[in-house]
């Protein structure tokens, strides 16, 4: 018998054997997950909501999990996103997925989400397909050489740098024309001091206009995300100009981004971004 439930730290040590066979594919951690730590990281931190934590748990052991949690979308309404969904090789198709993942819409409907997206790598896309997701738009990587970058100075759009935040402010749990989740990601790196970077916001005649994050990936590279509300979709090019442009500050060569091919023109309409089609593909369900 099979029992999904809220997950508890003790099941980190279940899961770590659970990632083990998963994660070897799709996660970036250096030499694999070896130690009980670096699972637990996973499930604390700025972007964990612990009621967003399901597990399966069989004869006593864990032997899958599914995290998730949700964000405002201005247009379409609350959005849960589905941050992993990973199942013991040993118990692969035998339901646990299915029931997981519907187990994590019913809490996420209690919480009014209409819609639910994952990003999926291309090996698990037909299971998304099974359980009644379908793909919606694609996912592209842009870059652009900092000095590329227009300095967009007008006192029209007032920046203001968020210092000693200790969770992830109300403003970035939020997505519009952002892909569903990576501001708030982005964010939480910074939070929980895994990367160095700064967050913004960004105010027009005292209201908040857009969000952003940008955060030092290695000597050259920084990463960012930036957003705008629905106001602040006239400013969207000031918005995503100083955001990328931040890293000048510290002789960055290069800024990256992942956005989605939908809101594309919205980034390369001031820039000459360079782009390329992401290999992970957007699923989403209507609750
Ligand atoms: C993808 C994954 C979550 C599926 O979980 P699961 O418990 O094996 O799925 P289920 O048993 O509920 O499968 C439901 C249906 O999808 C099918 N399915 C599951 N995984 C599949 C895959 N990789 N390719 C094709 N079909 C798949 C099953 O055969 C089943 O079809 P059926 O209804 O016709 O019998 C699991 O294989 C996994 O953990 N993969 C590695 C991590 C990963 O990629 N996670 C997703 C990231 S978003």
């Amino acid at each position: 018998m099979v029992t999904i439930r809220q997950g508890m730290m003790k099941d980190c040590t279940d899961l770590l054997e659970v990632y083990q066979g998963t994660r070897w594919f799709y996660r970036t951690i250096p030499g694999g997950y070896t130690t009980v730590e670096q699972v637990k990281d996973e499930h604390i931190g700025a972007a964990f909501e612990r009621w967003g934590w399901l597990v399966a748990e069989e004869k006593g052991k864990v032997i899958g999990e599914i995290v998730f949690r949700a964000e405002k979308n201005p247009v379409s309404g609350k959005v849960g996103i589905i941050r992993n969904l990973d199942i013991d090789v040993r118990n692969q198709k035998t339901t646990i997925g299915t029931k997981l993942t519907r187990a994590a819409e019913e809490v996420l409907r209690k919480k009014r989400v209409v819609r639910v997206v994952a990003t999926t790598p291309p090996a698990a896309y037909n299971y998304w397909m099974k359980v009644k997701y379908f793909a919606r738009g694609s996912i592209m990587n842009i870059s652009i050489s900092t000095v590329k970058i227009p300095k967009m100075r007008t006192p029209k759009v007032k920046t203001v740098q968020l210092k000693d935040v200790r969770k992830l402010p109300t403003s970035m749990k939020f997505s519009h024309i952002a892909y569903p989740g990576s501001l708030a990601e982005l964010a939480a790196t910074l939070i929980d001091g895994d990367l160095k970077g700064n967050l913004m916001e960004y105010y027009s005649e005292e209201r908040l206009v857009g969000v952003g994050v940008v955060a030092q990936i290695d000597a050259k590279t920084a990463a960012f995300a930036a957003d705008v509300t629905k106001r602040g979709l006239a400013v969207a090019d000031i918005v995503i100009s100083r955001t990328a442009g931040f890293p000048l500050k510290w002789k960055a060569k290069k800024v990256i981004s992942m956005i989605p091919k939908d809101h594309l023109g919205v980034f390369t309409s001031s820039a000459k971004w360079a782009y390329e089609l992401s290999t992970d593909i957007p699923v989403t369900r209507l609750l």
